[in-house]
């Protein structure tokens, strides 16, 4: 049998520890599959002292991760600490610059600094592989950047933060509010003490450029995304929806389209009988659309140390089944050189259906004045009604309900500015877009 592939790990937390775990109760089928044992020989968390329920004996404990980044006597470096800058960045590269092949499951570290390390990687003739830093352990950054080679892609969206997905689902099913879920996410453990970075679409975010640049061959462009996170939804927004068919997500979308890449994370209606519309809990689901194949989707754990673990560890595999000075896949599926600078659509010339919520007062002239407006911007509406006071939360006004066939976000933001300076208002409209799958 080949010599061992001799791994160091930064970072001994939910993911780390579940992985180191996994390798050592596994490791004779390991050895089998990759041909070659893989073994954990050097280690480094922020605390030596504490009991992590895993067995470090005979490995070695590193000071920091950069220490162990330049210093350890490893095949493969692999990073589980998290965050885009600090140790997770510092030791990455450090890995990188010797030449060492690298295993991550940072989002953030590659949504920022994934074209630099890449080029590094290249250079070295080092792998930098990254499975779990998107939905957690569904495969998918493989299969954009592998298994999908040849397709023309023309969209990728899905639903990649449990957290948000566990509050929607949990306010449609059991009517509760937006507050009152999210405090059960964290009670749950499902959401941080301080979720803003998951409930403002951060986190999808991060995940979503990855997946554009995998899809289309462009240059990370984290900070060029529109973004709406789910704080705004209400049970209303819910309710409404279930009567019209359709469920609420918060989905990133990666959209090629005549004048650009467009890339949004928002919360969106989808038809009740699409299958992503089923997609419950903290389960995450991504969808990739293709001339060649058609639609695929990927459904799966998006989180948790096993789950993610999982990922990691076929990353590893990956590498330890890999011919020493063989070509590379590319870390971004294309030559880091081959990237094409980002162009962004205009989020104003996007093109889709839009649900329009608006609490109003209750006289004459409002739902002709509403319809008017819309009329007025070339909008079509697929229906506008109406809802009696009893349907939905009780109030002194009047809700009317629009859904707009296609039309341009641009109209909808015109007609809206129109319908605000009428003086009939009460509150913010709430605007929600329509995503359609493309089967199913
Ligand atoms: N958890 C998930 O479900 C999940 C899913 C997908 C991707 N990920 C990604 O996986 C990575 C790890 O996540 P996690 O949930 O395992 O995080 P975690 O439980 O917070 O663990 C982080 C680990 O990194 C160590 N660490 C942090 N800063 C360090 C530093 N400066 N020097 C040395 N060690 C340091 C911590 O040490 P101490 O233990 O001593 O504090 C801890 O062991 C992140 O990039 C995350 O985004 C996680």
């Amino acid at each position: 049998m080949a010599d061992a592939l001799k791994i160091g790990i930064a970072g001994l937390g939910t993911v780390g520890a579940s992985l180191v775990r996994i390798i050592q109760q596994r490791s004779n089928e390991l050895a089998v599959t990759c041909g070659r044992p893989i073994k954990i020989v050097a280690v480094t968390a922020r605390d030596s002292t504490r009991d992590r329920g895993i067995d470090l004996t005979g490995i070695e404990w590193y000071g920091g991760p950069v220490d162990l980044a330049q210093k350890a006597d490893i095949d493969v470096f692999v990073e589980l600490m998290g965050g885009a800058e600090g140790a997770a960045n510092a030791s990455v590269r450090a890995a990188l610059a010797r030449g060492l092949h690298v295993v991550t499951a940072n989002k953030a570290l590659l949504a920022y600094h994934g074209v630099e390390l890449a080029t590094i990687a290249e250079e070295k003739g080092a792998l930098l592989n990254f499975e779990a830093a998107v939905a957690g352990g569904i495969p998918v950054i493989k299969a954009l950047r592998e298994s999908l080679t040849g397709n023309t892609i023309s969209r990728v969206y899905g639903i990649m933060n449990g957290t948000c997905n566990y509050i929607l689902t949990r306010m449609e099913k059991e009517g509760l509010s937006f507050a009152d879920c999210l405090k059960e996410a964290q009670r749950l453990g499902y959401a941080e003490a301080d979720p803003a970075f998951d409930i403002e679409g951060n986190d999808t975010a991060h995940k979503l450029a990855i997946l554009t640049t995998l899809a289309f061959g462009n240059r990370i462009a984290a900070d060029d995304i529109y973004l709406e996170g789910i704080t705004n939804i209400s049970i209303d927004d819910i309710r409404a929806a279930a009567d019209l068919g359709y469920r609420i997500k918060l989905l990133g979308v990666a959209q090629r389209t005549e004048t650009g890449i467009e890339q949004r994370v928002h919360p969106t209606m989808v038809p009740q009988d699409s299958v992503i519309a089923q997609v419950d809990g903290v389960t995450n689901a991504v969808a990739i659309e293709s001339d060649i194949l058609g639609e695929l989707l990927m459904v799966g754990p998006g989180a948790g140390g096993n789950a993610t673990a999982s990922s990691v560890l076929g990353d590893i595999a990956d590498i330890a089944k890999s011919q020493p000075g063989a070509q590379r896949v590319p870390a971004l599926g294309h030559p880091a050189a081959a990237l094409e600078p980002y162009r962004k659509a205009q989020m104003q010339s996007h093109e889709g259906g839009y649900f329009i919520r608006l609490t109003v007062q209750d006289r004459t002239g409002v739902f002709a004045s509403v319809a008017t407006r819309m009329a007025e911007n070339h909008i079509s509406l697929e229906s506008i009604v109406q809802r009696s006071k009893q349907h939905l939360s009780p109030s002194e006004h009047q809700t009317i309900i629009l859904v707009t066939h296609a039309t341009t976000e641009d109209s909808i933001r015109k007609a809206v500015s129109a319908i605000k300076t009428e003086g009939y208002l009460v509150g913010e409209p709430q605007v929600i877009r329509i995503e359609r799958p493309k089967a199913g």
